[in-house]
């Protein structure tokens, strides 16, 4: 019963661990070394953005040199025409945006053309494993597993 008590103890114990490494956020720097400036095509972003995945938690890093900004505009209409009037641009890089709600997310640069040169870049956000408890919660949860567990075997033993 001893040996059969460790063995759930430690599967619990193993499965909070896996959680726990799946759970971790992620921060996307935008455009990878090439950061946030003018792309060589209009397709630039687009295809950075393609093989990745944005999950509730992670976040968005736009990091420039020389004069850019980053507005996020809240509709699709405004993103493919560049509307650059509707809210505040930030211009001070880096810019750090947590991804903090599931649904689609545009941000474009407010600079002279840049915007309809293709520096402007939309993200799925999806509900994802980020947005599974932190690890210290699954370790209470864990923690409170197994005392009730080790109760109860003590109760049926004696
Ligand atoms: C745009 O530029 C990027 C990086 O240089 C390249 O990977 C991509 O294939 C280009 N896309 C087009 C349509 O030329
Ligand atoms: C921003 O990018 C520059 C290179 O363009 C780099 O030297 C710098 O470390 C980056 N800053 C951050 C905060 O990533
Ligand atoms: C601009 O972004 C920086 C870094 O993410 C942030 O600290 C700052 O508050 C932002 N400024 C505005 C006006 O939103
Ligand atoms: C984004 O998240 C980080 C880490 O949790 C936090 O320090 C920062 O204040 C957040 N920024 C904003 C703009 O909410
Ligand atoms: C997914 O995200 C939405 C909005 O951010 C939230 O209302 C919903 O409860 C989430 N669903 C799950 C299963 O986490
Ligand atoms: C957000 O997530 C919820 C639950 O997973 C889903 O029902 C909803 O359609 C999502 N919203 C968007 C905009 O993806």
């Amino acid at each position: 019963m001893a040996i059969r008590m460790d063995r759930i103890v430690f599967l619990i114990i193993a499965v909070a661990l896996l959680e726990g490494a799946t759970s971790e956020t992620k921060l996307f720097k935008v455009g990878d070394d090439y950061g946030w400036r003018v792309p060589d095509n209009k397709s630039y972003y687009e295809s950075w953005v393609r093989d990745k995945k944005f999950e509730v938690g992670d976040s968005l890093e736009f990091n420039w040199t020389g004069t850019h900004d980053v507005l996020e505009v809240t509709t699709k209409t405004d993103y493919d025409a560049c509307v650059k009037t509707n809210g505040t641009p930030n211009n001070t890089s880096p810019v750090t945006i947590n991804l903090t709600k599931n649904g689609t997310f545009y941000y474009i640069c407010t600079i002279g053309q840049h915007c309809e040169s293709g520096q402007k870049v939309n993200i799925v956000v999806e509900n994802g494993s980020s947005s599974s408890p932190p690890i210290s919660a699954v370790l209470s949860t864990i923690t409170i597993v197994a005392a009730s567990l080790v109760h109860l075997c003590s109760f049926l033993l004696y």
